[in-house]
């Protein structure tokens, strides 16, 4: 059975580590992920990394509008072009919400956690690409509001939030 996992706030060392590679998909692997996905839909939330939920490994999951949701081992971008701006939140950042700048066009690679083959995704401009750079960030210890001018360019948020990472 999967278990809903307590998120971990920024300020949390274990968000700041670098995770670790998986080597390959196992069971515990599959654990892990279930744990993640009922976390996520549960907060709610677009996408989590596992160091959100306190296990420095190099797994994300992500369910954006329009996109099936999926889960990806070792995450990494192999290309990324152009720039744009985007209104940002996070799941370890409760509350707020801020611009910062991410790119139009990003192209991923990662292992899948099934099969253990590598999978490549593309995404432009839309949340998806916003998603992956965002939860790629994760698991290299880079939390959004690392790219903000001030503390002062942290907007409370007055609405539900529409897509927190
Ligand atoms: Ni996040």
């Amino acid at each position: 059975m999967a278990n809903i996992l307590p998120i971990r706030r920024a300020g949390d060392p274990v968000l700041r580590e670098k995770a670790r590679r998986v080597r390959r998909p196992d069971d515990s692997i599959s654990k892990i992920i279930e744990d993640m996905w009922v976390t996520m839909y549960d907060a709610p939330g677009v996408g989590l990394a596992a160091p959100q939920v306190g296990i420095p490994l190099k797994i994300v999951v992500i369910h954006v509008p329009d996109h099936e949701p999926f889960a990806l081992l070792n995450p990494e971008i192999v290309k990324r072009s152009g720039e744009r701006q985007v209104d940002e939140g996070c799941l370890s950042v409760p509350g707020f919400r801020g611009e910062i700048q991410r790119s139009l066009k990003v192209l991923v690679k990662g292992m899948d956690p099934v099969t253990g083959k590598e999978v490549r995704i593309r995404a432009e401009n839309d949340l998806l690409a916003e998603c992956l750079e965002h939860e790629i960030d994760h698991i290299n210890g880079i939390l959004y509001i690392d790219y903000l001018d001030g503390p002062d360019a942290l907007v409370p948020l007055e609405d539900a939030p529409e897509g927190q990472e």
